[in-house]
């Protein structure tokens, strides 16, 4: 088989819920996550010497078996037990890094996907989102995209039955230098709001009802007003990071924005419009304050999927 190229979408939180604390040190979560068509590219080509090798298109990225492309493709050629199959990798890398965007989960989506039908090595959905879920938390949703519900640590999936991805124009911005560490974004939660966790099965479970009854779910499907944005992580983060708050602070002035809110762990943010050219209008109106303070922008729509076959 030739080239292969896969597209591996960047997501946005359009809702973050810490619920407490599990078991295994992971928080149960509630939240809605969303693709958006800002994608990095990952090119395979398929090689006989049994070597997994990446390259990158920048040098801030690690290509070695720390690397969640790697380690998806060592994964998936451990489970099918064929220490031959080879291949020759190349990221083009779009969606910022360490930016609550999972660009990093996409990627190892990405490669799950690709070396599946690469490879031929046959593994169903369910099996690939269960590979998906060894390797990180993000990880499952990003094979399926679109607008999905995610429970557990963000493992378990609930497709929003929705009839086409929101319409929803998002403008997106990240302040180059600024990272959040997700480890310690969580940490500093269960530091300032632990003794506010739920524990019970059935306290997780009214709050998983009461997102999928709620209003978010029902904006999404165009039935009404977007509610405010709730990311718990964000409470956590902006005290900590200056450009989290002016970001923040430049996004609450963007005519038309009808939400503003972190990503994830952050320190990505994002408004969302009603449509694009609002969002266009936002990011042009704003344009000399995101630049003078050092953010990176863009402006994207909603999709419907997750890591695909070009
Ligand atoms: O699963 P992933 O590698 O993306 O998670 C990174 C870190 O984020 C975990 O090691 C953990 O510290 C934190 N985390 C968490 N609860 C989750 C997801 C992530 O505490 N549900």
């Amino acid at each position: 088989m030739a080239e292969l190229l896969v597209s591996a979408p960047a997501k946005i939180n359009l809702h973050l819920e810490v619920l407490g604390l599990r078991p295994d040190g992971f928080h149960e979560l509630a939240m809605v996550m969303q693709t958006l068509d800002l994608c990095d590219t990952l090119s395979l080509k398929p090689t006989a010497d049994g070597l997994v090798q990446l390259r990158v298109d920048r040098s801030d990225l690690p290509t070695d078996g720390s690397n969640l492309i790697v380690k998806a493709a060592e994964l998936l050629k451990a489970r099918v037990g064929l220490p031959e199959l080879g291949v020759s990798m190349e990221l083009q890398k779009r969606i910022p890094i360490g930016a609550g965007l999972a660009g990093g989960s996409s990627n190892g989506a990405a490669a799950l996907v690709g070396l599946n039908a690469l490879w031929g090595t046959g593994f169903s959905q369910q099996q690939l989102l269960a590979m998906a879920a060894e390797l990180g938390s993000d990880m499952p949703f990003c094979i399926g995209g679109g607008t999905q519900l995610c429970f557990g640590r963000g493992e378990v999936l609930e497709p929003v039955p929705l009839e086409q991805p929101p319409s929803l124009a998002v403008l997106l911005i990240k302040h180059p230098e600024a990272s959040v560490s997700t480890p310690w974004a969580y940490k500093r939660c269960r530091e300032q709001r632990g003794d506010g966790y739920l524990a019970q099965e059935s306290e997780f479970e009214q709050r998983r009802q009461v997102l999928r009854q709620g209003p978010l779910l029902a904006a999404l499907g165009g039935e009404a007003a977007l509610p405010e944005i709730r990311n718990d992580l964000q409470g956590v983060v902006e005290p900590e990071v200056e450009s989290v708050r002016t970001g923040l602070a430049l996004l609450r002035r963007a005519h038309g924005a009808v939400a503003v809110a972190m990503s994830g762990s952050g320190p990505s943010l994002f408004a969302l419009f009603p449509d694009r050219e609002l969002a266009q209008q936002a990011q042009q109106d704003l344009a000399a304050d995101l630049s003078g303070a050092g953010f990176e922008a863009w402006v994207c729509r909603c999709t419907g999927s997750g890591a695909t076959l070009d």
